[in-house]
């Protein structure tokens, strides 16, 4: 990786005020590189992904975008699509955009997901999207406001403290069967990688991800357990789930603190039919050698 994730991880917060500027200089030209060369993610949905200012357009134009601009103050957001018709598209649009956003955090700029309430329509206009290219989520990208008052990053993590508020190891991570919650091995990778998913952000903060691990096969499976309602998008004319979204972004912290550590191994699709803990849980992909 081209930066500390793992201090990104830690570090990463929804700003939720930024400094009233756009982005520009050094740090919009290293993220116009990043997302430009930021590459697939593991199901090689086609994704694009763009910087668009709103500096310059009218109050009127503004409100039409469905921003929280009162409350961030941004103006420059990062805006990314992917095909609407592939399978695992929004798994990969998490995974990639998650990416973007703790490159964004190593810089020190302040991010923030956004999916709800968008005009997606007046969003696909301003970057010349097709109808068949879906905006699943947003972020706003700049300073934030307090950026001159606070040490935003720290790349020492062993030190850092989380004010995260997530749920317990428990309730997320098993070992063999969903009523055995994995035992705690502090010095194994894997678990580090687990910790690193369980720091992630999700919508509403609902944290669906749910992982289990195969002792027989030594593969992750992991799992999402929907607890939102899907989102209808009237111009694709398709519900979308963005817990999907969420999975994308738990994939890319256990995988990229793998890769921290030098270990190898890649997404496959292949169920193991465990019996599963309730009805809203379904299998997604797994980890494997
Ligand atoms: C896919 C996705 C969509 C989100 N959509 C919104 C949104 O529309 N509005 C919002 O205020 N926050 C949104 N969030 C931010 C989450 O609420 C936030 O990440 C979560 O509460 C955890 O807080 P943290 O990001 O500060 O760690 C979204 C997060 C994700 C991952």
């Amino acid at each position: 990786m081209e930066f500390d994730v793992i201090a990104a991880i830690h570090n990463r917060i929804s700003t939720k005020l930024f400094h009233n500027s756009s982005l520009d200089g050094s740090k919009r030209k290293a993220l116009e590189k990043y997302i430009n060369t930021v590459g697939s993610g593991p199901f090689l949905s086609k994704m694009k992904f763009y910087l668009i200012d709103i500096v310059g357009m009218s109050p009127r134009e503004i409100a039409l975008l469905g921003l929280p601009r009162e409350k961030y103050h941004a103006n420059t957001y990062i805006v990314g699509t992917v095909l609407a018709s592939e399978e695992y598209n929004l798994e990969d649009y998490g995974y990639i955009f998650e990416k973007i956003i703790l490159y964004a955090t190593s810089l020190q700029l302040g991010t923030s997901w956004l999916a709800l309430r968008l005009n997606r329509n007046r969003l696909a206009e301003l970057i010349g999207a097709n109808d068949f290219e879906m905006i699943p989520c947003i972020s706003p990208i700049g300073l934030p406001f307090d950026y001159l008052c606070q040490n935003y990053i720290s790349t020492n993590y062993d030190v850092l403290i989380d004010s995260k508020n997530r749920k317990p190891k428990q309730h997320l991570f098993f070992e063999s069967h969903f009523s055995n919650p994995i035992r705690s091995n502090d010095s194994n990778q894997y678990q580090y990688a687990m910790e690193m998913v369980r720091l992630a952000p999700s919508i509403g903060n609902k944290q669906p991800w749910r992982i289990l691990y195969d002792t027989i096969s030594g593969g992750y499976h992991f799992y999402l357990e929907h607890s939102l309602h899907e989102l209808y998008l009237p111009q694709y004319e398709q519900v979308i789930d963005l817990q999907r979204v969420d999975m994308g972004v738990a994939m890319f912290h256990f995988e990229a603190t793998l890769q921290h550590f030098g270990l190898e191994g890649k997404w496959r699709i292949m169920d193991p039919n465990f019996p599963l803990p309730n009805k809203r849980t379904e299998y997604i992909a797994t980890w494997t050698l």
